[in-house]
């Protein structure tokens, strides 16, 4: 895919680098994940993480037995659905019905090639929740940092944010400082860069109200807000090609053949939920969450990558109401 020779809001380039339907990344691109792919995740460097999401798991089918459905959204190589089934043992598989969403065609094929007729597949998560008639635990793993991001660089002289676009010029912005934690933020250095998910606070406002009880696991890397930017003066985005990170102007250098993705405020995402109705059941590094769902002591140093990764956990109560305004 070629740069756009039309200037247009860096959104909307990363929408089309990973997305556009005939020459994205995650459309058409991607060979897989992994060591033999692109870019490695913790899920598909050990079972280990599988092992976790399946004794968390159990614990919640324990606390809300009325729940029978397993989604996992953004499933990658398929690695991390195989591991859970795997540890979740032949008695807690019968019991569970399990879908992966993933509006990859590519990876859904790699995922398929794993795991046979033992899943259902969506493009969305309204489907998944709609054959789960609401009820389901939900589960995600690196998939939020793959949203496309709004792009905005603070201005210390004029006191304000502007909107970056692609190549790269500076416009305003058209999004409402309430939702977003860094764009309330006047303390910066200029030339600040954030990242801003309105991509992330769309989604949940589509999909949460189809969802009528169960919990949700969210595994991805970020921070609160502002420690997120301590240091980092150009924001968190970077690419990876061929195991290489990239940034700067090679963020733009080969769309549709690399990954582009960006931290996730964390700040941001647990106002959000909590607007839905869904309140922060608990917040722990992955190191955290691994040890305490008994995985092997090598993921489980606090040292390691573990600790950039955080896992939140939000529930959905069976009385809960799921009529919200958006
Ligand atoms: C960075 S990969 C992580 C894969 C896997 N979870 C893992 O840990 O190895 C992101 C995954 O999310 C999928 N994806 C991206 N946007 C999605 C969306 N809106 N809905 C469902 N899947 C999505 C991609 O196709 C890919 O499978």
């Amino acid at each position: 895919m070629k740069s756009s020779a039309v200037s247009e809001p860096f959104s909307a380039f990363m929408a089309r680098a990973l997305f556009d339907p005939e020459r994205g990344y995650y459309t058409r691109n991607i060979r897989t994940v992994g060591r033999s792919g692109d870019f490695s995740t913790s899920a598909t460097l050990s079972p280990s993480l599988g092992h976790a999401i399946a004794a968390w798991l159990k614990a919640e089918s324990r606390l809300q037995p009325q729940v029978r459905h397993i989604i996992e959204v953004g499933a990658g190589d398929g690695s991390l659905m195989q591991a859970v089934r795997k540890s979740l043992g032949w008695w807690a598989r019968l019991r569970f019905t399990f879908h992966i969403v993933e509006t990859s065609p590519v990876l859904r094929q790699e995922q398929q090639k794993k795991l046979g007729a033992k899943v259902t597949w969506h493009t969305d998560l309204e489907s998944a929740l709609a054959a789960a008639q609401g009820h389901a635990h939900i589960y995600h793993n690196e998939l939020l940092d793959a949203f496309p991001a709004t792009l905005v660089q603070w201005d210390a002289a004029a006191q304000r944010w502007l909107e970056v676009w692609v190549p790269e010029q500076l416009h305003p912005h058209a999004l409402e400082p309430a939702h977003y934690s860094a764009l309330r933020h006047t303390a910066f250095a200029d030339r600040q860069r954030c990242e801003l998910h309105s991509s992330i606070r769309d989604w949940l406002h589509q999909w949460t109200p189809h969802w009528h009880s169960g919990t949700m696991l969210t595994i991805d890397y970020g921070d609160e807000f502002p420690r997120l930017y301590h240091r980092r003066p150009h924001g968190t985005l970077r690419a990876y090609l061929l195991h290489q990170r990239l940034t700067g102007a090679d963020l733009y250098a080969n769309p549709g053949r690399q990954d582009i993705t960006a931290d996730i405020n964390f700040t941001d995402y647990a106002a959000w939920l909590l607007e839905l109705g869904l309140a922060q059941d608990s917040q722990q590094t992955l190191a955290e969450f691994l040890h305490l769902h008994a995985a092997p002591a090598w993921l489980t140093d606090p040292e390691g990558a573990g600790t950039a990764f955080k896992c939140f956990v939000h529930r959905r109560q069976a009385c809960a109401s799921s009529n919200h305004t958006t």
